[in-house]
């Protein structure tokens, strides 16, 4: 079911909305291009790519480490785009915005540094439908600092609920790692009601929100995340940046887990200090351009609305979920309460891959395979799925192109 949430922004223009997005205007073979394979990446709007050719044209240069003019603009700009994420995210200031290359790298500093202020035993729950990047990490955490992990089933309709994780929390757990949307079924998971227990517990809360902000308005403290995870290339900008929030106070508890050079304060031959988050956390020179290109994606996001996105991707998902559901052979994995902008089929006696294959000869682009969420495909009993993934640039009328290779894939494959 989608989102069962009242959106009263005003429809989005997909029209003029895809004018902004060169790659949506070519055929592939004799088909049009019908992206839907969004949550995998998405597409970038001429507002994007033309902010990082300005920025490379104009004021490149290597930041906070230069005093002539244009390392003092490449500074500025990055600085602003550090600040432009903290206000789409919600965080009451830009110092608790550490810019990473992806949202894997976010984890991975999470489970090395926040993981190293754990004592042995300690517990982190981490749920069963997390993509890997929140969940091998936490893995890899364990073995090394000695912490035990702890899984959160999900439900029989694929979400969780807060009462199981209630159950599951202990006087060890000491971190909850949940996805605020599955990248897999879309599922969006009750993450406020999670974080007040993971709270009352004394645990902290790790969000990935990879998938969600995207296609939802993100308030971190509204949710009660600690720490939530972005990346670039999702929200319509560059590929080879993320972005962590982490409460300010936790994060200058926590040490580095990269060094080199900007993470530093003072460096002797046998030691060294270093500086206040979030500069002790971003070893090495950042990905620069890109942080300009996030930033004018953010502002391009915002421009047309979180709200607007959200209803405009349940539109989308209530038409394909009625397709389906009249499609003999179709199941579509999981029933949860709300789910955002993404599902997961399997048909009866094609594999997801060949089904993928036959989608792209129509002109359809999507995911098939397991993910990176291979516990979720063992929970739900199927090798592969193939992935639907809207944008705010799909249209109603893609989902006709999407029924017509579906039933297209079944004749060839001579399923009922
Ligand atoms: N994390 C991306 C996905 O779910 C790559 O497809």
């Amino acid at each position: 079911m989608a989102s069962p949430v009242r959106h009263i922004a005003a429809p989005l223009n997909t029209l003029a909305i895809r004018r902004d997005f060169p790659v949506l205007q070519q055929d592939i073979g004799a088909c049009p291009l019908v992206y839907f394979d969004n949550a995998a990446s998405s597409q970038r709007p001429t507002a994007v790519l033309k902010a990082m050719d300005d920025f490379y044209q104009h004021d490149y240069a290597n930041i906070h480490r230069g005093v002539h003019t244009l390392s003092q603009r490449a500074t500025d700009a990055f600085e602003a785009a550090r600040a432009r994420v903290a206000r789409f995210l919600g965080a009451q200031r830009a110092e608790e915005i550490i810019i990473t290359k992806n949202a894997t790298e976010a984890f991975n500093l999470l489970a090395n540094s926040l993981g190293g202020l754990l004592q042995q035993g300690d517990e982190v729950l981490v749920s069963e439908l997390e993509h890997h990047a929140n969940l091998v990490p936490w893995q890899m955490a364990a073995q090394r600092y000695g912490l035990t992990l702890q899984k959160i089933p999900i439900t029989e309709t694929g979400t969780i609920d807060p009462d199981d994780v209630r159950r599951r929390l202990t006087s060890r757990t000491k971190i909850v790692a949940v996805a605020h949307v599955s990248n897999v079924m879309g599922t969006v998971v009750p993450i406020r009601e999670i974080s007040q227990l993971a709270h009352a517990a004394g645990a902290w809360m790790v969000v990935d929100g990879a998938q969600a902000a995207p296609r939802m308005a993100v308030n971190v403290a509204q949710l009660g995340a600690d720490f939530y995870v972005v990346t670039g290339h999702k929200l319509y900008g560059p590929s080879g940046i993320g972005a962590l929030y982490g409460r300010h106070d936790l994060l200058q508890k926590m040490p580095p887990w990269q060094g080199g050079g900007n993470m530093i304060s003072e460096v002797f031959f046998d030691h060294s200090t270093w500086r206040e988050p979030p500069f002790r956390f971003e070893a090495g020179t950042p990905p620069i351009a890109e942080a300009i290109g996030f930033a004018a994606a953010l502002d391009y996001l915002s421009a047309l609305s979180l709200d607007a996105v959200a209803a405009h991707e349940d539109m989308l998902l209530q038409k394909a979920e009625a397709m389906l559901r009249t499609m003999s052979s179709v199941r579509v994995l999981g029933a949860p309460p709300h789910r955002a902008g993404i599902l997961s089929l399997v048909m009866d006696d094609i594999h997801a891959h060949d089904l993928g294959t036959i989608l792209d000869q129509h002109g359809i682009a999507v995911r098939a395979g397991h993910h990176c969420a291979q516990p979720l495909m063992q929970r739900m009993g199927v090798p592969a799925t193939l992935r639907v993934s809207f944008g705010l640039y799909n249209t109603p009328d893609e989902i006709d192109v999407l029924e017509n290779a579906l039933h297209d894939a079944k004749k060839i494959f001579g399923v009922a």
